[in-house]
């Protein structure tokens, strides 16, 4: 059987740091608000020249150089954004080509804040069915461009930033949830509410690309339960329990969100990477950009059991469960 196996992870985030303090000289909020309600210290911004694909690249080559794997040997690319650079081509044939790659393929999904995990279980599926053999998956977003600068209710929450893994495909005989790989993805969506987050632009209504609307505190009720269904379902699908699990790499919506969360499903503080006060909410980068910093600081270490979850627009929402 074929398993997914990580091979290197980076991230990367725009040098432009937005505080609550410069926010709070925009709009009427203050930044004792933002901490209180979402845990949100700064946010980061990306330059005007900036783009999702050069926040994508940027933790695409971190990731490589990483895994120690040469961009020649990618063959399947799946960015996960909401904030392409265009409206076609897609974000991740621009970043294969800036790696220099003409062959395999690549294409964006679109999960909003889920982009990651519906990334990352694509780019498995298509491993374990051996068409492929080693992808990126990257989860690149530029939500600062579309923000209302004058809707305090949102654009506080969000920011810029991108993260990337690579996973390789391995043979394993007689594969067990101690083996290392992606064990486990489970996604979700819910059409019916569309309207609680959404973004009131596009190609074919408006012609726009418009700016980001949440009805923030329906959307927290949803995502505090849909977040806890999804990792019973991982749980369950792998025969783990909530014990095994290592480390808990959530979502970096809010604050607040990620407590409720660890509470409900069991978990202790210590096992939750928390990351929302450095760089807000960054939508599809938020997971791979929290798990970058607990692997660089020596948390997450080879064989650990990593838990992972986002909800988003659609809604959207899903878990991952991979053996590091
Ligand atoms: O990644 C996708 C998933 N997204 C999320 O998970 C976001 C989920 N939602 C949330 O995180 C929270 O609902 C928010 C952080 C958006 C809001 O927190 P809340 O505790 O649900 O506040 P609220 O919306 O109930 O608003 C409370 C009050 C309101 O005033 P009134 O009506 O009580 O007078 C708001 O107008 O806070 C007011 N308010 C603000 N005040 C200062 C809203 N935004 C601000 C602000 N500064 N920026």
């Amino acid at each position: 059987m074929i398993r997914s196996v990580a091979k290197g992870a980076g991230s990367y985030l725009p040098e432009r740091i937005l505080t609550n303090g410069e926010l709070a000289k925009m709009v009427d909020t203050s930044d004792e608000w933002i901490q209180e309600r979402t845990g949100i210290r700064q946010r980061h911004i990306a330059a005007e020249n900036e783009k999702t694909s050069d926040l994508g690249e940027k933790a695409a080559r971190r990731a490589l150089k990483d895994a120690g794997i040469e961009a020649s040997e990618v063959d399947l690319i799946v960015l996960a954004t909401a904030t392409p650079d265009r409206t076609f081509p897609a974000t991740a044939t621009r970043i294969q080509a800036r790696l220099g790659i003409t062959h395999g393929a690549a294409f964006d999904v679109q999960a909003v804040c889920t982009g990651f995990i519906y990334a990352m279980a694509t780019a498995d599926n298509f491993l374990k069915s051996g068409q492929f053999k080693t992808a990126l998956v990257i989860g690149a977003e530029t939500f600062s461009r579309i923000l209302d600068w004058e809707d305090r209710t949102t654009c506080v929450l969000f920011g810029d930033g991108a993260g990337a893994i690579v996973l390789q495909a391995e043979e394993v005989e007689n594969p067990s949830n101690q083996d290392r790989g992606v064990l486990d993805s489970y996604l979700r969506s819910d059409g019916r509410h569309g309207d609680l987050l959404y973004v009131d632009g596009g190609p074919s209504s408006t012609q726009t690309v418009g700016h980001l609307r949440m009805a923030g505190r329906e959307v927290f009720k949803h995502a505090v339960v849909n977040i806890a269904e999804a990792i019973e379902k991982s749980l369950e699908h792998t025969g783990l329990t909530i014990d095994d699990v290592d480390w808990f790499v959530p979502h970096q919506a809010n604050q607040r969100i990620l407590t409720a969360t660890a509470r409900r499903i069991g978990l202790p503080d210590e096992k939750v990477v928390t990351t929302v006060s450095k760089h807000g909410n960054t939508s599809a980068a938020s997971v791979p950009l929290a798990l970058v910093e607990a692997l660089r600081d020596g948390r997450i270490k080879k064989g650990d059991l990593v838990l992972m979850e986002a909800m988003g627009g659609g809604f959207t929402w899903g878990s991952a469960l991979v053996r590091w």
